[in-house]
This record gives C-alpha cells, sequence and structure tokens, in this order.
C-alpha cells in the first residue's frame, strides 16, 4: 500500500474516537469515518441507525453532510473506520455521495481499530459514477 500521510493518520484517530459514538443497537456494527477537505479540514460521522431500519444513515455520510454544511464542498480523503479484521468497505449510497464531491485523485482508506488496511481511488470504487456535470 502507498505510505500513509500524517493527515490520514490524524483522520484515523479521529474516526477511531468519534466511531464510540456510533448509534447502532441494532445491527451493533460501530462504524467511524473522517474526510479531509481541500482546505485540510477533518469532519467526522458516525452510524446513526433507525428503529425503521430504513432510516439509518452510514458514518461516511455524515461526515460528508458535516463538512457541506460548513461549506466545505471538496472531498480529498475518505477514511473508514470498523472493528472488522476485514476491511469495510462503503456502501453504494456512500459511494454516490462521495462522488457528488470528490476528484479524481479523492482516496478512501478502509481501516480497523488498529490500522490502515487498504486504499482505494474514489472513481474506481463508483466507475461512471452520475455526476452534477451529467445534469448539465
Ligand atoms: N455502515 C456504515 O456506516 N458505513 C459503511 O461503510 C458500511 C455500513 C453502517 C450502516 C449500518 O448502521 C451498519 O453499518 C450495518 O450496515
Amino acid at each position: 500500500m502507498t505510505k500513509i500521510p500524517d493527515i490520514i493518520k490524524k483522520a484515523h484517530k479521529k474516526a477511531i474516537q468519534v466511531r464510540d459514538n456510533s448509534y447502532s443497537p441494532y445491527s451493533k456494527f460501530k462504524v467511524g469515518a473522517a474526510i479531509v477537505t481541500s482546505q485540510k479540514n477533518i469532519y467526522t460521522g458516525t452510524n446513526v441507525e433507525n428503529a425503521s431500519y430504513g432510516g439509518t444513515v452510514c458514518a461516511e455520510r455524515v461526515a460528508i453532510f458535516e463538512a457541506v454544511k460548513n461549506s466545505e464542498k471538496k472531498i480529498l480523503e475518505v477514511v473508514v473506520v470498523t472493528d472488522a479484521k476485514k476491511a469495510t468497505p462503503p456502501c453504494g449510497f456512500c459511494r454516490q455521495v462521495i462522488a457528488e464531491f470528490m476528484s479524481s485523485k479523492t482516496r478512501i482508506w478502509l481501516a480497523n481499530t488498529k490500522e490502515i488496511l487498504e486504499c482505494y481511488k474514489a472513481e474506481d470504487l463508483l466507475p461512471k459514477a452520475f455526476t452534477p456535470k451529467d445534469l448539465k
């Protein structure tokens, strides 16, 4: 895997911390996410589940919405943390939401609470994504 930049190590730590706040009484699957924006700020999120199940929102989207709430709409990096041994990839909904705010350089880092396990280019995880350009 590529060398892990310091900002990713920092985002990983923040994702581990925020994961403790996961509201996941149904799946018991705690997820933490941290994104790094073009301004080099880090925004975090956890999964928030719902008794309806369908109302559940993943950690990645909560982190992205937090960035957008702060007027930051360019995502450089996404770090996803679970406590699984195997890397947990983002779901299809999250890939689509990441696509809205990504560039060709955006990377997705998959990690557990101990280490970063895998790294992908976001565009490789959702090839031929439907993006704002398609509405022009
Ligand atoms: N989940 C995330 O938060 N991010 C992912 O990348 C995969 C899945 C959450 C949604 C749900 O609360 C739980 O994990 C089980 O699917």
